[in-house]
């Protein structure tokens, strides 16, 4: 257990060399130069607060997307918001560019009929695509490379609001028009920026993990850092498993180390246990029972049956070292972002997170919290992470907002 805690143990010194080396790889994606990071500039800029309207949006990137319509009063205050979620099966994930687009497009028509939006003048929607995409203005943009095992064919180099258009005309829907094509980062800090304007970081640890912030030398324009590709991190065995079994090896390094899809995978691998994931690990991490009974429980599910108390202490204590180390990276990265955006720390930074791992683990969000206080020591209280539900999808429509009133 020792050798296992110092294998995945991240120092003081180590995070403040991630966050150093997090900045210098920021600036060379920056400067076109070659990085991990590829800094792909948004098209987006910051919302006012004063976008009003209705809007529609689509969220997707996750093993759920979500349609929703919401209104925006225009004095950052979003008002009645209608949501429908629905499931993508892995049929949709791998298959062909058109099986896809067409059922989100099916989707779509179930909801404007459930809130009768079917005969309505022109409707704007926010597009959230949460894959790397390269924009090529504000609604359009290729697909670099699937990540999080996505795998559609005939999308990689294609542009996603064309295909979607696509899908819409072949399913008779007439009137929405695509007005914005966002990543979830992007949407996350609209959606909070809207109703806080000190809120300058954009943050997903879900499924999958990345941030996204504006750029002073960019005029503010919001850039979608990906930085689940970032490869500057120590790695364990344990890591290099994982990486050569994936889909995509030497990619989306540190999404390995941190995201839902991964973290319960190198628990597994470090446990011995196939088929073991991150929720197991939130429940585990969660069990206060003195006896551990819900782990016990949860481990009979997974063929181990009859384990001893100290077995399931050791299963808790190997969930925590691996959710610890995840939490600790996370905070050493939006760390680099603050001190790029801010050096001296100087103003307040709230920071827009989103996703299932920052939501439902038991400690991550705590974990972070410790990790800033390590870095930035008293100075840490200048900083907020704040929990932004649905903030994807809510801030595409108020990007849409935005991108309507500059072509107006
Ligand atoms: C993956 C995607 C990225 C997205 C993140 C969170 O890293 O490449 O675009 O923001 O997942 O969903």
């Amino acid at each position: 257990m020792e050798r296992l805690e110092k294998l995945f143990e991240l120092s003081g010194p180590d995070m403040e060399k991630i966050v150093e080396s997090f900045i210098l790889e920021m600036e060379r994606g920056l400067a076109g130069e070659k990085s991990s990071l590829k800094m792909i500039p948004t098209y987006v800029r910051m919302p006012t607060g004063k976008e009003k309207g209705k809007f529609i949006a689509i969220d997707l990137g996750g093993t759920t997307f979500r349609v929703l319509e919401l209104t925006l009063k225009g004095d950052r205050k979003i008002g009645r918001t209608g949501i429908m979620k629905f499931v993508l099966e892995k049929k949709y994930v791998t298959g062909s560019a058109e099986l896809f687009f067409d059922f989100i497009a099916d989707n779509v028509n179930i909801f404007l009929r459930k809130y009768k939006l079917t005969d309505t003048s022109t409707l704007d929607l926010g597009f959230t695509f949460s894959f790397p995409i390269r924009q090529t203005g504000i609604a359009s943009g290729t697909l670099i490379c699937w990540t999080k095992d996505f795998n559609i064919s005939g999308v990689t180099g294609n542009d996603v609001v064309k295909l979607m258009r696509e899908a819409f005309r072949r399913r008779g829907i007439k009137n929405i028009d695509i007005a914005a094509l966002v990543n979830d980062t992007v949407g996350t800090l609209a959606a909070k920026s809207y109703e806080e304007p000190d809120c300058d970081l954009g943050v997903i640890i879900g499924t999958g993990t990345n941030a996204c912030y504006p750029e002073k030398s960019r005029g503010r324009m919001v850039i979608n850092i990906e930085w689940g590709n970032f490869n500057k991190l120590a790695s364990t065995p344990y890591d290099r498993q994982l990486d050569e079994e994936s889909d995509n090896p030497g990619q989306q390094m540190l999404e390995k180390m941190v995201s839902g899809m991964y973290l319960g995978r190198i628990a597994g691998l470090v446990l011995k246990v196939e088929g073991f994931k991150t929720e197991h690990m939130s429940a585990i991490e969660g069990d206060m029972t003195d006896d551990l009974r819900v782990t016990g429980r949860l481990l009979g599910r997974l063929g181990i049956v009859k384990s001893s108390l100290k077995e399931r202490r050791m299963f808790k204590k190997v969930c925590g070292i691996v959710s610890c180390r995840a939490a600790r990276i996370s905070a050493s990265c939006i760390a680099a972002i603050i001190r790029r955006m801010d050096p001296h720390l100087s103003g307040t930074h709230t920071v827009a997170v989103d996703g299932s791992v920052f939501e439902k683990h038991p400690t991550f969000s705590q974990n972070m919290e410790n990790a800033l206080k390590e870095i930035f020591s008293r100075k840490a209280s200048r900083i907020r992470l704040a929990l932004t539900k649905d903030g994807s999808g809510k801030g595409a429509a108020i990007i849409a907002a935005v991108a309507g009133k500059y072509e107006k």
